[in-house]
């Protein structure tokens, strides 16, 4: 059966694409097919729009791209994904707040993934002034990415 993963942040312009486009390199370096990947945010206010210029310019310099287009998250993901995945405690409060009940996707935090408890939370960099924080967020994905696929998805 196809497994749906749907990565979330707040505006879906910064950590929720980045995290899309590493689950997807990741999914691929591991030979792993039938999986979907999509993101989405908890707000409105980029409904539309691409990814942030930092975010992009971050993933090309690892060689990645993301065409993602902004959507905001609806009732339906969470029967649609098996997987929702938060940045940070109040991405993950404000999933389960919305969650409807006995909704199937299992919430869970990216970041509680393969790194360690200082470097868990996978922090806005939206407010930064410079792509820094991008760069940090992108390899927090990267770490978090390659060890839920061997937890949970590598038979
Ligand atoms: P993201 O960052 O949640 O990582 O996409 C943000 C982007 C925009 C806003 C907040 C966070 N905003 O308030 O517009």
């Amino acid at each position: 059966m196809v497994q749906k993963i749907l990565m979330i942040c707040l505006g879906n312009i910064c950590r929720s694409p980045i995290a899309e486009v590493v689950m997807v390199d990741t999914l691929a370096k591991a030979k792993i097919e039938g999986v979907v990947v999509d993101s989405a945010a908890l707000g409105s206010w980029h409904v539309g729009n691409r990814a942030d210029p930092r975010a992009l310019s971050t993933l090309k310099n690892h060689g990645l791209k993301s065409t993602h287009i902004v959507r905001q998250i609806k009732k339906q993901d969470f029967t649609d994904f098996d997987y929702i995945f938060g940045m940070d405690e109040d991405n993950m409060s404000q999933l389960r707040n919305l969650a409807p009940k006995g909704s199937k996707a299992e919430l869970l935090m990216l970041g509680d993934f393969g790194l360690s408890e200082k470097d868990r939370i996978i922090e806005d960099p939206y407010y930064q002034s410079g792509a820094e924080g991008f760069e940090t967020a992108y390899q927090q994905c990267v770490v978090a990415c390659e060890a839920f696929v061997k937890q949970r998805l590598q038979k």
